[in-house]
């Protein structure tokens, strides 16, 4: 087959360190099989699939499962993201070392989505992680610091009567990790970062030499907390739409390195869960076909990257942080690449509906944005071709 790239730009496939599909669990908002179509046409080649499923992915057995199946859909890798801990409680560390040796062969672990933090634990986990050669992602939440919050803790919040999410909840984990990797020796990776001190925390941890690295969504890079006006439960997110200035700081963070790659946190959710009271919606938005065009708006339009800079944000760096090469896989020379074609000129409107996932909280409804992704390759591949998803 040939694929006509006229004018187009051709990228390594985008690698998503941060997703959530919902098998197994609540496949009635998303399956390793919608959410991997979804991942496709988005250009991602592999993603990381986070370990809050039900049961929650803290043995080899769910994330040997979860890497099989990924590979049966033979759209994307879907790596699994194995629990740091076991169950809901936080209390007991998980087997990492026989998730890591099985079939899954997990290479990221995180709590993000039920942990409690308790710092010995974590500073257990970061030992445990270091012997063993894997990556902790944390999800950086001081839990007691966020108890009832709904909503980014600022101007906005307090005039619309919603309860407050202090940045200090994100910050302090941020700051803690740091010295604790630094003291053990250890990696440590900041999910989502989403405030102008993480920032400025992670480019000091950086100067120290700690061994960190962030990412961002594109929904923290585009939206902030005027947004809530609507009381809309669609923007709803853990953690929550900042504000102007923290979305222009994690821009300029991006374009500077100091945050490291852009990751989804694409979190489907039924229309049950999201229509209700802003208190009660479930928090998560949509991201996995929306990253490149949302990224084209607020990082190449304004001139902060160019499309090499994308290459590095969405595909070589998560690549390199968890030890893939530029193609989202393991490194390997001379086999069939992992691309994505992108047609920079195009213009398209986000329909909910009409998205591969499942879910439809999407929280771009009815936006324009440039830039379409027009095939997705992998390993030789097309997995992607003109918005629509090819099966193998
Ligand atoms: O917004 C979020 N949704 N943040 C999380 O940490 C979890 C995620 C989910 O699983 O829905
Ligand atoms: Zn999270
Ligand atoms: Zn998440």
């Amino acid at each position: 087959e040939t694929i006509e790239g006229n004018g187009q730009i051709l990228l390594p496939g985008f690698v998503d360190l941060h997703t959530h599909l919902r098998e197994p669990g609540r496949e009635d908002t998303e399956t390793i099989e919608t959410g991997s179509a979804a991942a496709a046409l988005g250009g991602y080649t592999a993603v990381f699939a986070m370990a809050n499923t039900s049961p929650v992915a803290d043995s080899h057995v769910i994330t040997d499962h979860v890497w099989r199946r990924g590979q049966e859909v033979g759209l994307v890798d879907v790596f699994p993201v194995g629990a740091v801990t076991v169950g809901l409680e936080g209390k007991q560390l998980a087997e990492m070392g026989t998730m890591a040796a099985g079939v899954g062969q997990v290479r990221v672990f995180s709590d993000d989505g039920h942990c409690v933090y308790d710092p010995l634990i974590m500073r257990r986990a970061l030992e445990y992680a270091n012997s063993l050669g894997v990556l902790i992602a944390q999800h950086a939440e001081e839990p007691r610091l966020t108890k009832g919050a709904v909503a980014h803790e600022g101007p906005n919040a307090a005039r619309l009567g919603l309860a407050g999410w202090p940045r200090a909840a994100e910050e302090s984990i941020v700051a803690r990790d740091a010295l604790l990797a630094r003291d053990a020796g250890a990696r440590v990776h900041i999910c989502h970062a989403s405030t102008a001190g993480t920032v400025e925390l992670v480019k000091w941890a950086k100067s120290q030499g700690i061994s960190i690295t962030a990412e961002v969504t594109p929904h923290h890079l585009l939206l902030d907390d005027s947004r809530l006006e609507t009381y809309d439960a669609v923007n709803k997110v853990n953690p929550p739409l900042r504000e102007s200035s923290d979305a222009a700081a994690l821009r300029e963070a991006l374009a500077a390195g100091i945050i490291d790659c852009v990751a989804t946190d694409h979190a489907p959710h039924a229309e049950q869960d999201k229509c209700c009271e802003f208190a009660a919606a479930r928090p998560g938005m949509l991201g996995l076909e929306t990253a490149l065009s949302i990224i084209v708006q607020t990082m190449v339009v304004p001139g902060l990257l160019d499309w090499r800079g994308v290459a590095k944000v969405m595909s070589e760096k998560p690549a390199a942080i968890v030890g893939l090469d530029d193609h989202g896989r393991p490194i390997a020379v001379g086999e069939p690449a992992n691309l994505t074609l992108v047609d920079p000129d195009a213009e398209w409107t986000v329909r909910g509906a009409e998205l591969a996932s499942i879910s439809n909280n999407t929280p771009f409804e009815d936006m324009t944005f440039p830039a379409e992704v027009t095939a997705t390759v992998l390993r030789g591949r097309v997995t992607a071709r003109e918005g629509k998803a090819v099966g193998i």
